[in-house]
């Protein structure tokens, strides 16, 4: 079976992504997360998996920023609203998508390496894809100015760098 894969701009693939958002976390759900009262940056780029039966079965928000590790500036990557529509779970989607995500930041020579931030619910199943927890602090930026983040467990895919402990500042907001 051949599977229809793209990886596109952000913000113009914005409208494709929407609704399998508000199908995988309804405003209602999302207000009563520990999470639901960050803002979120937008992703830079979007893998869009289009579904056998048509409409959009997976995405992952790609996100690409200069942070400091340990007050040192590095690049990296970042991965975020990876999202797979429920009839369409358990195929592999999220692993194709995040496998293509990975490559795409392995093509910008100057990622270090990747960053996502997830519950507790999915720690395996990035575990067993080759992402490792990151043990130090986190901090971002919100509208009411720099905060640490702890609403979401980092994981870190290492490419050249290999972070498992110290200070990151996402130096914006988070994804
Ligand atoms: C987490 C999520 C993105 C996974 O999406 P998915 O497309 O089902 O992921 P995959 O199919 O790649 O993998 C899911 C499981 O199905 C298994 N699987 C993959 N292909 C399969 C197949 N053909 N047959 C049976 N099982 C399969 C995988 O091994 C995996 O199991 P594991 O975690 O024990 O290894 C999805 O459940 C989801 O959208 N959840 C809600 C939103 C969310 O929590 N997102 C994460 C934010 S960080």
């Amino acid at each position: 079976m051949s599977i229809e894969i793209d990886v596109l701009n952000g913000d113009a693939s914005w409208p494709l992504a929407e609704p399998l958002f508000k199908a995988v976390w309804p405003s209602d759900v999302v207000e009563k997360q520990p999470w639901g009262h960050i803002k979120w940056a937008n992703a830079d780029l979007r893998v869009l998996i289009e579904a056998p039966s048509g409409g959009l079965a997976c995405h992952v928000g790609i996100y690409f920023r200069t942070v400091t590790w340990n007050g040192r500036k590095v690049d990296i990557g970042g991965i975020g609203g990876v999202s797979t529509r429920e009839d369409c779970r358990r195929h592999g989607y999220a692993s194709i998508a995040l496998n293509a995500a990975i490559q795409t930041m392995r093509d910008h020579e100057a990622v270090r390496f990747a960053l996502l931030f997830c519950e507790p619910h999915n720690f395996a199943f990035y575990r067993s894809r080759g992402w490792h927890p990151f043990a130090g602090e986190i901090y971002a930026e919100q509208p009411e100015g720099r905060i640490r983040f702890e609403a979401m467990a980092p994981f870190i895919f290492d490419f050249s760098r290999a972070p498992r402990e110290g200070v990151i500042d996402l130096c914006g907001l988070p994804w």
